[in-house]
């Protein structure tokens, strides 16, 4: 058995050395191949330059200068009578820059079948996570099922997240920019390769503030997705704020960890108590300790440029006529204040509301899962539901 495995392993490696990846002209600095979680993907993973330019919103607000700043901006955000993005905006604002961020790019380890893809699916991760949510763990990647279905993957760090560049977090890690880059590279990837063959489709994938990424994106650039898979995000709204309280959300350079040291205290992560990420991401006892431990201990960043602009690109796209799948946890607290069917199934309020014209909707609440769907124990359901979405649509 160890000599099986470690042929497959051969086998994946030769297959990445023979040429069997994702062919784009995207130019990455210091290339590694490796697999996913459990091998069904191999991945060149390394950084590219992107640049974009972009009319953001000009944010009356400044960096905290510490903990007690912080918290009296959290309180004012949540004050009553008060519209603080209103408030805090200045108009518009021109940005400008080249970004170096982190991208895998994934396709079938098998090369029989990465010979046969047709479809790419473009990921977009959440607040407060980087790209290691698609591919977290064994039995908990998406990207792992997605190319035993299949498919190939492109699986990123937004600019300001992870190992991706972190520039001023109040007037350039904004949506507006945000989509720009998420358009560039949509651009490059549709006319990727798989040895001589072409992609033909490529698929919106986001989870949380990555969906509401992809429906601006749509919203500006309708023809650059096929189909569009939301999860972690609905028209319930009253759980945000909430979760945002119980985020209790500090500078990230004063985390103990020491991992963010250095960065400006405009990035801003959980408090380092586990329950400041159970509380909003996760539904007790519906997962594993472990994966728990595991993304509490790499839990990432978020800022007041997404915080304060996310909310406003997320509209309905009346003339979007693709297929659309939202997947919800059944107790998401953030998206559904921890019931997805109250007062109706929220998965399809959403699709309804958002995507009226879509010729195929799909939806999909997930049993006994919190808001990061990804790790619960019933993370298969969900990404099994999503790929069938896919098949039944013929992508
Ligand atoms: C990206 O830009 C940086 C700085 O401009 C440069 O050092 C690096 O070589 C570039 N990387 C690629 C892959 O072009
Ligand atoms: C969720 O809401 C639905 C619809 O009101 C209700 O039937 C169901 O009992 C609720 N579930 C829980 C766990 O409260």
């Amino acid at each position: 058995m160890g000599i099986g495995a470690t042929f497959l392993r051969l086998a994946c490696l030769v297959a990445v050395a023979r040429g069997l990846q994702l062919d784009t002209a995207f130019v990455l600095s210091q290339p590694t191949t490796g697999l996913s979680a459990t091998g069904k993907a191999a991945c060149l993973r390394g950084k590219i330059n992107v640049t974009a330019s972009a009319t953001n919103t000009k944010l009356l607000v400044k960096s905290p200068t510490g903990q007690p700043d912080l918290t009296q901006t959290i309180v004012d955000m949540a004050t009553v009578g008060v519209d603080y993005a209103a408030m805090v905006n200045g108009g518009p604002r021109q940005v400008f820059g080249t970004y170096h961020l982190y991208v895998e790019l994934c396709v079938p380890a098998d090369p029989v079948a990465a010979r046969k893809v047709q479809t790419l699916q473009f990921l977009n991760h959440g607040g407060t996570l980087d790209h290691t949510y698609w591919d977290f763990a064994a039995g908990y990647s998406y990207v792992d099922a997605a190319a035993a279905a299949g498919y190939a993957t492109f699986n990123y760090d937004r600019l300001g997240y992870g190992l991706s560049d972190h520039p001023d977090p109040n007037q350039v890690v904004q949506a507006a920019l945000q989509r720009e880059i998420a358009h560039q590279i949509v651009g490059v990837l549709r006319k990727a390769k798989i040895g001589k063959n072409r992609i033909k489709n490529v698929v919106g994938v986001g989870h949380s503030a990555g969906s509401a990424l992809i429906i601006a994106t749509v919203g500006k650039y309708p023809a650059d997705f096929d189909a569009l898979i939301f999860t972690g995000i609905s028209a319930s709204v009253q759980g945000v704020m909430i979760a945002q309280f119980a985020f209790n959300l500090v500078p990230a350079s004063l985390d103990p960890s020491c991992r963010f040291n250095g960065l400006d205290k405009g990035y801003l992560t959980q408090g380092a108590v586990a329950q400041d990420f159970q509380f909003p991401f996760y539904h007790y006892p519906d997962f594993d300790p472990k994966i728990f431990r595991k993304q509490f201990d790499t839990r990432q960043t978020t800022v007041f440029g997404e915080l304060l602009t996310f909310s406003s690109v997320v509209a309905p796209q009346p003339a979007y006529t693709g297929p659309v799948d939202v997947v919800l946890g059944q107790e998401d607290y953030v998206f559904c204040q921890a019931n997805c069917s109250y007062p109706t199934d929220q998965a399809q309020t959403f699709v309804n509301a958002l995507f009226p014209a879509s010729r195929s909707k799909s939806t999909f609440l997930q049993p006994k899962s919190g808001h990061l769907m990804a790790q619960h124990y019933t993370a298969r359901d969900g990404f099994e539901h999503s790929l069938q979405f896919l098949q039944s649509n013929a992508l």
